[in-house]
């Protein structure tokens, strides 16, 4: 349409969107769908987190909050990340958006000119590319592998940087793969980033509580204090306290980025909605063991779905240290044929006949830039997702 703006040619519509629409309108005809797309835990949020909204409301706490956030919460930001991160951020350098995605698209609108480029490992959030592009940057995408669990290298990451590089946009835990790092594969990032001072790093911490086993969660700015000026370190209530819909993000960094961002939110939204961020400052200043809980729940999930999988004829599956998401390869599929005789060439044909075949809804890899592969959200019950694994086994077992 003539109409739309020419930045909108530039976007895609998200596939793990599409994929929960199509699962959802097949239900609706009364087929039996099991849908492992989404990415929300799906847990209710604590009644705490709920008894602090529903006391905003009844204080009348129900007008326009300052542009960066409450104080209170950016307060509670502040005090989390020393807590949880050893980093010193004054409430001054933390603004909260609305989700963390907002977060993720005013750094980007704050700092993007034509022509920047923004490093993003792939497999990558879906989301990524389509912000930096909105906002007028180019995506540089660097490479990863099954064979190292989906992370980026010091090597790999050197080939992709240019004078152009402004940002290198890391993700630990990842969504798609599940992958974090650890202290020593964020040591060798930022032996590079040390090397190339013109170069930021912003950090999506989203699902920083969701690491299991005895595995660590480290941030780079606390591994190298030395990039903590050239680091936006973001980070959120929606997966660590089931409050996706509340939509309340943030991030901590320089006064100067922090201040871009909220002028450009001042134009925008005026700020997150009040209560929601009362709710936030709750989740993050209150009692802690809703997240050990959940954090139980899903190591269990996902070492069910992992052991399933890989038990599932040609199918690869790696066993991710985090977030909710297990992202094998069917990489040995690819040319089989269903009884029907189809022929599955791409990942998108393997999950697409697997939704018509079995009524299970998962996401392509080649939607998050490598494939073939898919990923599973395994943030749904036990029961579902052993009855989902039963028919993917079953599945892949037809193919010819
Ligand atoms: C890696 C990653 N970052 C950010 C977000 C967005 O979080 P929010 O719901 O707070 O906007 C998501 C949500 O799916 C995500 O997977």
């Amino acid at each position: 349409m003539a109409f739309l703006a020419d930045a909108l040619s530039r976007v895609k519509p998200s596939a793990t969107i599409a994929v929960t629409q199509k699962a959802r309108e097949l239900k609706s005809q009364g087929r039996d769908v099991i849908g492992l797309g989404a990415g929300e835990p799906d847990f209710d949020t604590p009644d705490n987190v709920k008894n602090a909204a529903i006391d905003a409301i009844k204080r009348g706490e129900t007008k326009y909050p300052p542009v960066s956030g409450i104080p209170e919460l950016r307060k509670a930001i502040a005090a989390k990340f020393k807590r949880e991160n050893n980093l010193d951020y004054t409430p001054e350098q933390t603004i909260v958006g609305t989700g963390g995605k907002q977060i993720l698209f005013n750094a980007f609108m704050a700092t993007l000119n034509p022509g920047d480029e923004v490093v993003i490992p792939r497999p990558y959030w879906v989301s990524y590319p389509e912000m930096v592009a909105i906002c007028g940057g180019t995506s540089v995408f660097a490479e990863t592998s099954i064979d190292n669990g989906f992370k980026l290298t010091a090597e790999a990451l050197e080939k992709v940087i240019t004078p152009k590089t402004k940002w290198l946009l890391m993700n630990s835990p990842s969504n798609p793969s599940g992958a974090a790092y650890t202290e020593a594969e964020l040591r060798a990032i930022a032996d590079v980033l040390l090397k190339h001072p013109h170069l930021w790093t912003l950090t999506d911490d989203m699902y920083e509580h969701l690491t299991y086993g005895d595995f660590v969660f480290r941030t780079i700015a606390e591994v190298e204090p030395k990039l903590y000026e050239r680091t936006l370190t973001m980070n959120g209530v929606s997966k660590a306290y089931a409050m996706t819909g509340w939509r309340i993000g943030y991030a901590a960094g320089p006064v100067a980025l922090i201040k871009a961002m909220d002028m450009i939110q001042g134009q925008q939204t005026s700020g997150a909605c009040t209560i929601a961020q009362w709710a936030a400052v709750e989740a993050l200043n209150g009692p802690q063991d809703f997240v050990a809980q959940n954090k139980a729940i899903f190591q269990g999930r996902r070492d069910l779905v992992v052991s399933m999988l890989n038990q599932a004829k040609g199918i690869s599956c790696p066993v991710p240290e985090g977030a909710f998401y297990v992202y094998p390869s069917c990489e040995a599929l690819i040319g089989k044929k269903t009884p029907e005789g189809k022929v599955i060439e791409t990942d998108e044909d393997f999950v697409s006949t697997l939704l018509e075949a079995e009524g299970v809804a998962v996401v392509h890899g080649s939607a998050f830039g490598l494939g073939p592969n898919f990923r599973i959200s395994y943030a749904t019950s036990e029961e579902l997702l052993e009855e989902a694994c039963n028919r993917i086994q079953r599945f892949t077992a037809s193919l010819v």
